[in-house]
Parts: C-alpha cells; sequence; structure tokens
C-alpha cells in the first residue's frame, strides 16, 4: 500500500496531465527561475490550471495578485484574461521582478502583466490612495503572517461578486487549536467576514495545500 504523500503526487500527476499540462513556456518559465535561483515555491500546474478556471467563471478583466516570484503563477492567470484584460502583480524583492519580467516578456504577457517592486503593505496604500480598485480577482500568494493585512487591504478594491483568493491556507497547524499562524487567522477572518462567502478547496503540490477561496457578497 503507497503511503499518502505517494498517492497524493499520483493524483496530482493525474490532474495535471488531464487538465493542467505544462507547454514549453511554462517549463521555461520554470527553468529560467531555477537559473535564477528563485526557490521553487509558485504554485503546482494543478492549481495554476484551477487559478486560471477562476479567471474564465467569473470572466474576470482585472486582477491583482500579491507574490509574483518568477510570474509562474501570473501567467496562469493572465492567459485567462481577455484582449482588454489585464493584471498588477506585487512583489518585494527585485531580482524576482526582473525574471518574472524576462519570463512573462517571453510569454507574450508583457503587455498584460504589470510588476510592482516593493512591500506589498506599502504598495497596497498608494494604490488605495490613487484610487485603484474595480478588482475582479485577487491571488494572495506572499508572507503568510501578513495575509489578515491583505485581506484587510484588497477587500475594498474588489467588486461586489468578485473573488478573492488565499494560497497555502491548509498547512498541519490549522488542526492544533494551540497554534496560531497568518493562514490560521485568514481563514477565521474570512469565515467570519458577513461580506464574504468563503471555502478552502484542497489543493495538490506533491502534497496537499489549501486555496481558501471567497466571494464577495456585500
Ligand atoms: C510563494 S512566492 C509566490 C509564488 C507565485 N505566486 C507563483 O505561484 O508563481 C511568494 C513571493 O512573495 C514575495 N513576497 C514576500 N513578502 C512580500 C511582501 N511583503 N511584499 C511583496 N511580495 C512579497 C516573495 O519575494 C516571493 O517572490
Amino acid at each position: 500500500m503507497p503511503d499518502q504523500n505517494t498517492m497524493l503526487s499520483d493524483y496530482d500527476r493525474y490532474i495535471t496531465h488531464l487538465f493542467a499540462k505544462e507547454d514549453t513556456v511554462l517549463e521555461a518559465t520554470r527553468e529560467e527561475m531555477n537559473k535564477g535561483n528563485l526557490p521553487p515555491i509558485n504554485v503546482s500546474a494543478s492549481e495554476g490550471g484551477l487559478l486560471h478556471l477562476f479567471v474564465r467563471i467569473i470572466n474576470a478583466k482585472k486582477i491583482l495578485e500579491i507574490g509574483t516570484l518568477g510570474g509562474y503563477s501570473a501567467t496562469w492567470l493572465a492567459r485567462a484574461l481577455p484582449e482588454d484584460g489585464n493584471m498588477i502583480s506585487l512583489e518585494l524583492d527585485p531580482h524576482h521582478a526582473k525574471v518574472s519580467r524576462a519570463n512573462l516578456e517571453k510569454a507574450g504577457l508583457s503587455g498584460k502583466v504589470e510588476i510592482r517592486v516593493g512591500p506589498a503593505m506599502k504598495t497596497l496604500e498608494e494604490m488605495q490612495v490613487n484610487g485603484e480598485g474595480g478588482f475582479d480577482l485577487v491571488f494572495i500568494d506572499a508572507d503568510k503572517e501578513t495575509y489578515p493585512d491583505y485581506l484587510r487591504m484588497t477587500l475594498p478594491m474588489v467588486r461586489i461578486g468578485g473573488l478573492i483568493l488565499a494560497d497555502n491556507t491548509l498547512p498541519p497547524s490549522v488542526l492544533d487549536s494551540s497554534k496560531d499562524g497568518g493562514a490560521i487567522r485568514y481563514n477565521a477572518d474570512v469565515a467570519a467576514n458577513p461580506n464574504l462567502v468563503s471555502s478552502v478547496i484542497p489543493v495538490l503540490r506533491g502534497h496537499l495545500d489549501g486555496l481558501t477561496v471567497s466571494v464577495k457578497i456585500g
């Protein structure tokens, strides 16, 4: 009998093979991340396919991402946008931003995705001062401790009916009531927010992880 992690990676491979096969552009994006010494902490292909699906389900035209890394999830997301759609992705590390810009250029997406460099909380404050908002979909995938603050900042910037997605929200610590952490607080916050309807979808990246999905209803 295979152990649980082996079985989960088999399921991940099955889903990826059927629904989220990488093309040469996505493969090259990961290769360039590797060459640039970026950590391999991007979403899995199967989760990338799920992100792409959410964009299409709600006909999103305007996406905000927090945490670009090498542009892997940005590629899955931006490829689902219509011709006149666009995306802003926030990244702290200038080297990550440089690698992701080059990757998005090669993917033919540089006209659609703008990378803004700096601490995301500061960039979000600037965006609010400039009246930027009306996003259809927000994808939060940066420093976990700040997730509750990212929720507080982005909620007013999302349209009613829009989605807020947050990655890595099923760490084992969610099962231990003595533990605290950004993902635990984030899940509790969205669950308690009367302006959101939310759930956590288990996602696979070899092992089990979670994507919290919230729709803004008020
Ligand atoms: C998990 S990776 C993002 C992965 C990417 N979404 C993907 O799947 O391809 C997290 C990224 O968030 C960035 N980051 C960490 N803290 C940040 C902050 N305070 N503001 C903006 N970006 C931050 C890291 O430099 C890293 O590139």
